[in-house]
Parts: structure tokens; sequence; C-alpha cells
């Protein structure tokens, strides 16, 4: 019964946990990431009560001006940043500390660059270009505000689900270790049988549909909101990068998230869409 309502969640998932029952270097610093967390977040609500901050904040998450969606990815991103920045330092030091193997276990490096690269590019990269486009475009090309409002407050509130799972495999479980292309051979559950792979699949799919909202949300804007007189070539330079951006978005994402659905099926219903073993096995 407990298995059928918990699956593969134990109390041996919990990394704080696995820092009781082996204590070394490696479960240290995961638990110490770990326990940042729930700390991050008391101190988050002490401060928006003692600043009176919930109704403003309210306000700003309900919002669909596209200056403040756009001021939320960048936030969102700079956020991120920090994370990505503890874990490239944290590869580094290893490296640093000596050739022979540093103090981080293998297991714990290949988690470490997974997580740093799928960091950087998803959750770091592509929101704070979104953010800046969002706060730019309109204002260059003269529209009120985006073509759909109401999407592009979806689209960040994808962006933002696919960073919270992502965060929780801080303390929960432990994340992929096949780098943050996703390269299935690696993910596969013959090779990667742990939850690491379940938590990109999910965090890359949901945030990917949101990326490919906004794709389809800048194009429509800039093909359909330019003020009157605008043509195509006198569109200012910015405005015509977030119109390449947004049609690569458009042909790029798609086939990520399907990917990732697939890989999902060859995990946890035994597909086979992927080359998921190594050759020979
Ligand atoms: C403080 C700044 C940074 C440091 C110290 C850092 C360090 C590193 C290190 C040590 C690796 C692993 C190399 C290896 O496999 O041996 C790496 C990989 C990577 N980094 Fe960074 N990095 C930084 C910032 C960034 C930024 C800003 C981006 C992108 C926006 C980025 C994207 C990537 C990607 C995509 C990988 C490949 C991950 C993979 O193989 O799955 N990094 N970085």
């Amino acid at each position: 019964m407990l298995d059928a309502i918990f699956g593969r969640l134990t109390w041996d998932s919990i990394i704080l946990v696995q820092a009781v029952e082996e204590p070394n270097i490696n479960t240290f610093i995961t638990a110490s990431a770990a326990a940042m967390m729930p700390v991050g977040g008391v101190m988050i609500v002490a401060l928006l009560t003692w600043m009176k901050w919930w109704k403003p904040l309210f306000e700003w998450l309900t919002s669909v001006d596209h200056k403040k969606i756009g001021t939320m990815y960048i936030i969102f991103a700079v956020i991120m940043l920090f994370r990505g920045v503890v874990e490239g330092m944290l590869m580094r030091a290893n490296q640093a500390v000596g050739l022979n193997g540093g103090f981080l276990s293998s297991d714990h490096f290949n988690q470490l660059f997974t997580t740093h690269g799928t960091n950087m590019i998803f959750f770091v990269a592509m929101p704070f270009l979104f953010g800046l486009i969002n706060i730019v475009v309109p204002l260059q090309i003269g529209a009120r505000d985006v073509a759909f409002p109401r999407l592009n407050q979806i689209s960040l509130g994808l962006t933002a689900a696919g960073g919270f799972l992502f965060m929780i495999s801080l303390m929960v479980g432990e994340f992929s270790t096949g780098g943050w292309t996703g390269y299935p051979s690696f993910t596969g559950r013959l090779v990667n049988p742990g939850v690491g792979p379940d938590y990109y699949i999910l965090a890359i799919a949901i945030s990917g549909i949101g990326s490919t909202l906004t794709g389809v949300n800048f194009s429509v804007t800039i093909y359909k909101l330019r003020t009157a007189g605008m043509s195509f070539m006198r569109m200012p330079l910015f405005t015509w990068t977030a119109l390449c951006t947004s049609i690569l978005l458009i042909f790029a994402m798609p086939p990520l998230t399907a990917c990732c659905a697939m890989l999902g099926l060859d995990r946890f219903l035994g597909f086979h869409f992927l080359r998921t073993t190594w050759a020979g096995i």
C-alpha cells in the first residue's frame, strides 16, 4: 500500500537522512545544500512578513504586465545563477585539489556537472533572455503588451515550476548524471536506474512547454503588434534577434519536450523509443 503511494520515495532518499547514516564529505556537501533550502524558505517568509510585502508579492505574481513578468524572469534567473555558480566552483575546487581524485565522489561530480549545465542553460540563460525580451521588445515595437499576456504569465509559471522541481532534487533523491543534454544511454533505466533522470525529464519537459509558449507569444507579438509604419526592415536589431530566437524556440523546444516524454515512457513503462542501453547489452 505504502509502495503504491510513495513509489521510490523512502526515508533513505532524503538527503539529510543519508548524511546522518553515512557521514562523509560528499553527504556533508549535499546535506548543507539541502539544509539551505528550508532555511532559505523560512528566511524569505520572515522577510516578507516583516516588510509587509505579501500583498505586493501577490500583485506581482498575478500581474500580466510584460515589464513585471520580465523582471520576475530575471530575478528567477539570478537566484538560479547562485546555485549554478556554487556548483561550478565546487567542480573547479575538486579538480584543483588533486589529479588523483578530489574530495567529491565520481557520482557526485557527475551529478554536479549535470545540474550545473541544466541549470545554467534552462534556468539561467533562457529565463534571463526571456526576461530581457519581455521588457524590451514591446517597448521597442510600440506595443502595449505582448500578444497573449495571460499566456506569458503561464509560461513564467511553467518555467518556475520546472525550476522548483529541479531544486527539490537537492533535498530528496539525486539528480541525473547524464549531462545537460540528457543523452539516452546515460539517462536510460539500465545504466541509470535511480530517480535522478526522472527529475531531469520532468523539470525539462515542464519548463520546455513554457519556453515553447514563450516562443509563440513573442513571434506573434513581433509579427502582429508592431506600430504603424514599422516594417521588418525598420525593426530594431534587438527585436530582430528576439524574433529569430522565438522562431528557433518554436522549432527546438517541442522535439525536446517530446523526447523527454519518450525517455520517460522508456524509463517508466519499458518502451523502446530511444537507445537506452550500451552497445552489446
Ligand atoms: C562561475 C562560473 C562558472 C564556473 C566556475 C563553471 C565551471 C564549469 C565546470 C567545472 C564544468 C564541468 C567541466 C567538466 O565536465 O569537467 C562546467 C560545465 C558546463 N558549464 Fe559551466 N561554469 C560557470 C558558468 C557557466 C555559465 C554561465 C554557463 C551557461 C550559461 C555554463 C554552462 C555550462 C555547461 C552547459 C556545461 C556542460 C555540462 C555538462 O557537461 O552536462 N557554465 N562548468
